[in-house]
């Protein structure tokens, strides 16, 4: 990979105005709100796992990052509760410690969230949207609300683990799917691509710069792998057979005990059952799988023949255009998301099966690269050449070259305002209880 000066890059984001941020920044509280409502005083306060914070810790937190940014480095606001900040420091206190920390009530959290935010409507009024790169087309404001989107995935993925009764709104209808044939693959030619960008205005530090990449001739899974594809790695002895693991991944799953995705249970007729959200559903075979970790995807497409895509792989299927010679914001163009070109911002609450979203195919004819589920790629989290920290190391500096695998496109949990083409996940390999799945490549 070269870094490079580049003719093609994303279009400006329409211009970014300041009624176009109070929406969004309304959007985003409407949903953490909205989603943290049913619960009783009791589940907001405890810990469902210790991966996970107590719900109530992500509330605070969202509205001390809001605080921080827009009222402080922002709007030079003295600080309304510094006595706080230490306990909302996601680098000072770890999940696993975060319920021992004397941390705000629920009535506490939304009173000091409101109170925030009345302060950053004025901020956002007196504060021209041009000048230094913190508020130049509102990025702060767009790095705020994603931040807030982020959180409502993870206490989404919170909500999952605590299981029932179900708390969530009843699913938004999905469109219905076609049958797509196993490893159905599309050839992506070898050539050159651009990758990242320097003009998205509320891409984030890790997404920039644009740089040119090379990369040979690959093939890429049309659509995700899917609960029946899985199932047959499963019931092939997928999990018993050492050949299919990396070393670390066989001494995870025999540490582990981990014999299926990590919401799949036997319905005691010989096929499988899954818990969603507390309620128990029929594993969908044509939906794409969901909740296995790098190591059971990577042991997926050794068993099944194929590999995982590296990070520039997936990135080039979902937004180069060949044609044009330049990069596309979404797999479909520049136009923003809807529900008839992507599962996406929690409106339903399970990824939808393959083939439901044909209008939404990349340039290459892939599809399902953004929303359903997060895809697991074989890379590690890495800087971009020429990236810098900005505005803060901790949000991908400290990360980068640690035990991490990329993950890309984002679940039906992900907000349309918290992914795009560029946009890059990252988690430890062992992980599961975030929405991810996969796709499988093979060279040419
Ligand atoms: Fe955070």
């Amino acid at each position: 990979m070269t870094a490079a000066r580049t003719t093609a890059a994303h279009p400006a984001r329409t211009t970014i105005t300041a009624e176009r941020i109070a929406a969004e920044l309304t959007t985003s509280r409407d949903r953490s709100l909205a989603l943290l409502a049913p619960l009783a005083e009791s589940d907001l306060t405890r810990q469902v796992s210790p991966l996970m914070s107590p719900l109530v810790w992500d509330l605070a937190h969202i509205g001390n990052y809001e605080e921080l940014w827009l009222l402080r480095a922002v709007g030079g606001v003295a600080p309304l509760r510094p006595e706080i900040d230490s306990l909302y420091d996601a680098f000072e206190h770890p999940r696993a410690s975060r319920p021992t920390l004397p941390i705000l009530g629920p009535d506490a959290t939304r009173g000091y969230l409101s109170g925030v935010r009345s302060h950053v409507l004025d901020v956002l009024d007196r504060t021209p949207l041009d000048g230094a790169p913190l508020v130049r087309d509102g990025f702060v404001y767009g790095m705020v609300v994603q931040h807030e989107h982020m959180h409502d995935e993870t206490i989404l993925a919170t909500l999952q683990l605590r299981g029932g009764p179900r708390t969530l709104p009843p699913d938004a209808p999905l469109p219905v799917g076609r049958a797509v044939p196993p490893h159905d693959d599309v050839l992506v030619a070898g050539g050159w691509s651009v990758q990242g960008t320097s003009t998205d205005p509320w891409a984030l530090d890790n997404e920039r710069p644009a740089h040119r990449v090379e990369l040979p001739s690959f093939r890429l899974d049309r659509v995700p792998v899917t609960n029946a594809m899985f199932t047959g790695f499963l019931e092939a002895g997928g999990y018993a057979d050492p050949r299919c693991w990396t070393p670390e991944g066989w001494a995870h799953l025999a540490s582990s005990g981990r014999r299926a995705p990590m919401t799949w249970q036997r319905d005691g007729a010989g096929g499988w059952t899954c818990t969603r959200f507390g309620e128990v559903h029929p594993v969908e075979p044509d939906a794409p799988v969901e909740h296995v970790c790098w190591y059971e995807a990577d042991a997926y497409a050794r068993w099944a023949g194929r590999r995982l895509p590296t990070e520039a792989e997936w990135e080039k299927a979902c937004g180069w255009d060949p044609i044009g010679q330049r990069q596309r914001r979404y797999p479909w163009g520049d136009d923003e998301p809807t529900p008839t070109l992507a599962n996406l911002g929690s409106r339903a609450s399970r990824p939808a099966p393959v083939g439901a979203y044909p209008a939404g195919a990349s340039a290459y004819g892939v599809e399902q690269l953004v929303g359903d589920v997060w895809e697991w790629t074989s890379s590690g989290f890495d800087a971009w050449p020429g990236t810098r920290a900005f505005p803060y190391r901790e949000y991908s500096e400290v990360f980068y070259g640690g035990d991490y695998r990329v993950l890309r496109g984002g679940s039906w949990a992900t907000h349309p305002t918290a992914v795009r083409t560029t946009f890059r996940n990252w988690d430890l390999p062992v992980r599961r209880q975030i929405f991810s799945g996969f796709r499988t490549a093979a060279d040419v």
